[in-house]
């Protein structure tokens, strides 16, 4: 123990470099020994608030140091590394206990299996003294799966960043977890409650691997530059405007607006839809065959209960957007994905037992890869529909954002057979909180849609509603309409230009004509698990296109939005990235895993330029 020497106390300002001053009162009263970082001090009642103080300088001090400031028995202990014996983490192999595949699911085993992996990590509810993944021959023995199943979903993780090789050790769950691990403490549960609440089995075959931050999107915190898709600038919509109109049609319907309202949705509003879509979109269609309903969401998810019996096929594009296919699992589809090509949703034969029910495209701009469906393949699906008795849903999500050439008009205004139901989003032309939709079905399938849409909500918000058939029919809506493709159009082409300085030499950007995001492919397959870390650090979660893909094996490529942010914002967004994918390659991260991307996302992919998958 060192010395008690007489020494100031008052203030105490201790570094990063482990250097104390104290001043004012020449008291006798503590010891430092700056290379333990250890205090020591008399004990006195009156100098406790003091002491107590000492205390607190050294813990702010050390706050993102290695060290660790303690209290105890009269004395302020400082902890560094170096002043600590090493403590080693144990790498015992982590056991997999909780991973139940099932073979009758229509989610592949391999996707099971990645899903509940990183389920288990995200819960915070493995042990994490045991980082060290099993061997995938172990792991394939003990579930009685093949080695390339357990290998593909170990690929995944990788490419995640979830996991990580180490050389000749093996795969590690990694040190750096992705921003959406959750770190908290939980609540204590017991293991009977905590890995398997019974649910119903529409929930279980959902594919839906996000939880969390992730899969609740409405609490991502503050605004940030994500160059997430699908985002509008919802800063640029006009609430003044809005805020009078809901004032004028509450000031003119009163308590009317207050009742149970249509579950078709307000006449106004439907009429002012029909004339909209007639005129600007090329549909076809009366106001009586319009339905309100909460966004696209609700429209899929109503046309999918009203048209799908388990185990019914459906087909759905293949890359595509997740909430799609969500929907299929969750009404018991038998999904089939369907490829892309430049042309569209890639029309395969099959036999009258397996031919599709409903099939849900988005033909105006495919997502994500941006493709929009071509005359010729839109006539020869509605005519494929017909001949199987199926309807096809047609997501026009963006449609109003086409920066070259003529718009195009809607599949819908082809349909001569009654097979295609219109669906169209708020979403991105007004903004996604305001959870309204509407549907065109053929005549003969409305009541059946509204039967449905009454069971689910009863209706959409009168309020809004009306506010929203003022803000069409008094031509607030056309030029919102037009202000911001014009300001997207502007956005569109620094984010171009800036793309290709920042982030230039490592992708591919392909640029086409309409919409609200770009798919940006990277030039070498050994940056992605870069890439991947790089938006855990920097904020920017640009997703990577495997995250909307089914069975399509995808070069790896990221999709980009860039509507919601100013210039600004988007040059500082695409600058961080760079910058930090940078500095992880001058530290030689994320090398260890590139092996394994080629058997996930290869090269060669049969798939883009296009082929067509047989369906059985
Ligand atoms: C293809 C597609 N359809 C629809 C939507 C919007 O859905 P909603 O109206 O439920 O907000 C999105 C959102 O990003 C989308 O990407």
């Amino acid at each position: 123990m060192t010395p008690i020497k007489p020494i100031q106390i008052g203030l105490i300002n201790i570094t990063r470099k482990r250097v104390a001053t104290w001043q004012t009162h020449n008291v006798q009263l503590a010891s430092f020994n700056v290379a333990s970082l250890r205090v020591t001090w008399f004990r006195s009642a009156t100098l406790l608030g003091c002491l107590l103080t000492a205390a607190s300088h050294l813990e702010k001090a050390f706050v993102g140091c290695e060290g660790r400031i303690v209290t105890m028995n009269g004395a302020v202990y400082g902890r560094t590394f170096s002043s600590s014996p090493k403590r080693r983490r144990r790498r015992s192999v982590m056991s997999f206990e909780m991973v139940r595949l099932d073979r009758g699911s229509s989610e592949p085993l391999y996707q099971q299996l990645y899903r509940q992996i990183r389920e288990e990590l995200e819960s915070g509810s493995f042990d994490s003294s045991a980082s060290r993944v099993p061997s995938s021959r172990v792991l394939a023995t003990t579930l009685g799966i093949s080695r390339p199943t357990v290998n593909q979903a170990y690929s995944k993780l990788l490419v995640e960043g979830y996991f990580q090789t180490r050389k000749r050790s093996g795969i590690f769950v990694t040190d750096h977890l992705p921003a959406t691990f959750l770190k908290a403490a939980r609540p204590a549960m017991t293991a009977r409650t905590e890995h398997f609440p019974r649910v119903a089995r529409r929930v279980t075959r959902m594919t839906d691997f996000r939880s969390g931050r992730q899969l609740d999107v409405g609490i991502g915190g503050p605004p940030s530059v994500t160059l997430v898709a699908g985002l509008p600038a919802v800063d640029e919509f006009p609430i003044a405007v809005w805020e009078r109109l809901r004032a004028q049609v509450l000031a003119k319907k009163g308590a009317h607006l207050l009742r149970y309202a249509s579950s078709r949705g307000e006449i106004e509003l439907r009429k002012a839809i029909a004339a909209y879509l007639c005129d600007f979109r090329g549909a076809n269609c009366h106001p009586d065959q319009v339905v309100v309903v909460g966004g696209m969401q609700q429209a899929m998810l109503a046309c999918a209960l009203a048209l799908i019996n388990e185990g019914d096929v459906a087909w759905i594009e293949d890359p595509v957007f997740h909430q799609a296919r969500n929907v299929l699992a969750f009404v018991g589809a038998k999904t089939s994905p369907r490829p892309i090509d430049r042309e569209g949703l890639v029309i395969g034969k099959c036999s009258r037992r397996n031919s599709p029910k409903l099939i849900l495209v988005t033909p105006s701009h495919q997502f994500p890869l941006g493709v929009t469906m071509s005359l010729k393949r839109r006539k020869s699906l509605i005519e494929f529909a017909e001949s199987g008795d199926g309807y096809i849903l047609e997501d026009d999500y963006d449609s109003e954002f086409r920066f070259d050439g003529p718009p195009l008009p809607c599949l819908q205004g082809l349909d001569n057979a009654g097979r295609v139901i219109y669906c169209g989003t708020m979403s991105k032309i007004l903004y996604p909180s305001l959870r309204l939709g509407f549907l065109v079905a053929p005549p003969q399938l409305v009541d059946t849609l509204v039967k449905v849409r009454a069971v689910m909500d009863q209706h959409s918000p009168a309020i809004d509603q009306a506010t929203l058939a003022r803000f069409i029919t008094e031509g607030f809506f056309l030029s919102h309409v037009k202000r911001i493709r014009e300001l997207y159009a502007q956005r569109r082409v620094f984010f171009i230009e800036q793309f290709q300085k920042w982030l230039g030499d490592y992708f591919d950007l392909e640029v086409t004509p309409a919409g609200l995001h770009f798919v940006a492919w990277l030039r070498r397959g050994e940056d992605l698990p870069l890439f991947m870390r790089a938006r855990e650090q920097t904020g920017v979660w640009s997703r990577p296109l495997s995250f909307f893909c089914i069975k399509a094996l995808l070069d790896p490529a990221f999709v980009f939005g860039f509507a919601a942010w100013p210039q600004a914002q988007i040059e500082q967004g695409l600058a961080k990235l760079a910058s930090a994918v940078k500095q992880l390659k001058q530290r030689g991260a994320g090398n260890g895993s590139s092996s394994r991307i080629h058997a996930f996302s290869p090269a060669t992919s049969p798939y883009w330029p296009p082929t067509a998958v047989p369906i059985n």
